[in-house]
C-alpha cells in the first residue's frame, strides 16, 4: 500500500502560545518538497490560538482544526462554550470529538453523537476517535466498546464524507506504550466490519493515535486500513512531527 496520501493530525492538546505557532516553519519547508504533495497535515491548537494560525496558514497547505466543541449549533447564552459556527468562524475546518480524555470527563456517546451532527450542519470535518481503555481490553471487550461507540457517535448520520475515525487505544495515549501489530490490525479490520455493518461507506479513513513517534511511525502506517496519524506529544515539537511524517512518506 502506498502511504502518500496519508493524513498527519497534531493534536496539541492544552499546550501552546502565539510564539510557538513559528515551530510549524519548519513543517512548510518540509512540504514544499513535492514528495509530500498529497499528504494532508492538520494543525489542532487550543481555540485561543486558532484565528492566529488560520492567519498564519493562509495560502499554505496546512490545515486547521480544533479540539471540541459545544453541541448547541445556534449562538445563545453559554457562558464559556465554543461552538463550530465559531470554530468555522475561526478559520477551521476539523474538529476533534469523542477524545478519550473529553470522555473521560463525562462525554457520553449521546453528547458526541448530538456534537458530530452539530460538526455538519455546519459543514466542517470530524476527526471522530474511539479506543477502549485498558479494563475493557483486558475484558476482552474491545470489540464491543468499538461497537458502541460507532453505532452511537454515528447514530442517524447517513453521510460520512466528513468523517475520519481515529483509533485511540486509550492505554497507549502518552504511556509511550503502542498496540502489537497483530492487535492493531485486528482492531482495524473490526472498526472496518463495524463501519459496514451499520452501512457506512467503506472508504472513511481511520487514523491511528496513541504514544506516535519517529520510531514507530513507519511500521503503523504501513498497517493494512491505517490512513494516518493523530500525533499528540510528539507534533509539539516540530523537528519529531517532521520526523514522523519523513518515516512515514516513503
Ligand atoms: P500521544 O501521542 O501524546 O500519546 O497522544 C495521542 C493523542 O491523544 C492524540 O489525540
Amino acid at each position: 500500500m502506498t502511504n502518500n496520501n496519508m493524513i498527519f493530525v497534531a493534536n496539541w492538546k492544552m499546550h501552546g502560545n502565539f510564539n510557538d505557532i513559528s515551530k510549524v516553519k519548519t513543517v512548510l519547508n518540509l512540504i514544499k518538497n513535492k514528495k509530500y504533495k498529497k499528504i494532508k497535515i492538520i494543525y489542532c491548537p487550543p481555540f485561543t490560538l486558532l484565528k492566529s494560525f488560520s492567519n498564519y496558514f493562509n495560502n499554505t497547505k496546512l490545515n486547521i482544526g480544533a479540539q471540541n466543541c459545544y453541541y448547541k449549533s445556534d449562538y445563545g447564552p453559554y457562558t464559556g462554550n465554543v461552538n463550530a459556527k465559531l470554530i468555522k468562524s475561526a478559520g477551521a475546518k476539523y474538529i476533534i470529538l469523542g477524545h478519550s480524555e473529553n470522555r473521560n470527563e463525562g462525554e457520553t456517546d449521546l453528547l458526541i453523537n448530538q456534537k458530530i451532527k452539530s460538526v455538519l450542519k455546519e459543514k466542517l470535518s470530524i476527526i471522530f476517535c474511539i479506543g477502549e481503555t485498558i479494563d475493557e481490553k483486558k475484558k476482552k471487550i474491545t470489540f464491543q466498546v468499538l461497537k458502541r461507540q460507532i453505532s452511537k457517535g454515528l447514530k442517524g448520520i447517513k453521510n460520512t464524507n466528513k468523517i475520519i475515525i481515529a483509533y485511540e487505544p486509550v492505554w497507549s495515549i502518552g504511556s509511550g506504550i503502542i498496540p502489537s501489530r497483530n492487535e492493531l490490525e485486528k482492531n482495524i479490520k473490526n472498526i472496518k466490519k463495524i463501519l459496514k455493518q451499520f452501512k457506512f461507506k467503506n472508504s472513511v479513513k481511520i487514523l491511528y493515535g496513541g504514544s506516535v513517534n519517529s520510531k514507530n511511525a513507519n511500521e503503523i502506517s504501513k498497517i493494512d486500513g491505517i490512513g494516518g496519524l493523530l500525533v499528540g506529544g510528539a507534533s509539539l515539537n516540530s523537528k519529531k512531527f517532521v520526523d514522523i511524517i519523513k518515516k512515514t512518506s516513503n
